[in-house]
């Protein structure tokens, strides 16, 4: 199959399921055993901070091999201005078709809709490799920081417009979309509509791990 052969369009109710399987697929044993990011595609749809106008699927073939989500936060800066900014993710794509483009595809695509529709700034936390290329940088290159002036190594920072961030610090304050997914007792409930799938351990674990519990310090 040609790469070219694929299309970027926006996910639709008839998608659902097929989504939240993809990411089930995609994140399986990635951060822990199991996941839980087919929860979060799940509840994220129904939360106000999600964002419908940026919510794409890449579809190969008839078959839907790569999604992509996005949702509301904002960056508070000392003097207690506010920018509204937007999450991305979760970013996916089906084992099997990794590293074909298709997650940058994606990613280039909402990119311009965001710009068209007003926002200069995408935040993620997630394992740089996967976003540097994109052109994502260290939060502590744009002084933004988690409230207490933590600069994590997995907060990445993407501007979609050069002056989007002047210099000054800015706290980022996610939406509480995720907070539902440590509920494990829901996710482990959400999981049983899936077939059943073995839980186990894998290096990207402990990678996950160094990742999201490092900061940059100077
Ligand atoms: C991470 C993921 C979304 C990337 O999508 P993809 O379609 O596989 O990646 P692409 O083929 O579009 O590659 C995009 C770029 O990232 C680079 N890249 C991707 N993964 C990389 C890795 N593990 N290490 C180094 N570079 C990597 C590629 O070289 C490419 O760079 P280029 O544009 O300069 O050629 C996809 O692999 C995936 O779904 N993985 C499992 C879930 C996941 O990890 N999601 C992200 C959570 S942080």
């Amino acid at each position: 199959m040609n790469n070219n052969d694929y299309i970027i369009r926006r996910e639709n109710e008839n998608d659902y399921r097929e989504v939240e399987n993809l990411a089930r697929e995609a994140f399986w044993n990635l951060s822990k055993p199991g996941c839980f990011e087919h929860y979060f595609v799940h509840i994220m749809r129904s939360h106000e901070d999600f964002v419908p106008e940026l919510d794409y699927v890449l579809e190969l073939d008839g078959k839907v091999v790569a999604s992509v989500m996005y949702c509301k936060a904002k960056l508070t800066d000392q003097q207690g201005n506010v920018k509204n900014i937007l999450t991305m993710g979760p970013l996916c794509v089906l084992p099997g078709f990794q590293r074909r483009g298709f997650g940058k595809a994606l990613l280039e695509h909402t990119f311009a809709k965001a710009a068209e529709m007003g926002y200069d700034v995408v935040i993620n936390f997630g394992n740089p490799d996967n976003y540097v290329a994109r052109g994502y940088k260290s939060c502590k290159k744009y002084n933004v920081c988690f409230a207490g002036d933590v600069f994590p190594a997995a907060l990445l920072v993407k501007v979609l417009r050069e002056d989007a961030l002047d210099g000054r610090k800015w706290t980022y304050c996610p939406s509480d979309v995720d907070h539902p997914c440590d509920d494990e007792k829901a996710v482990e409930e959400f999981d049983r509509q899936f077939p059943p799938k073995e839980k186990g351990w894998q290096p990207s674990q402990e990678e996950f791990y160094i990742h999201s519990h490092s900061s940059i310090t100077w």
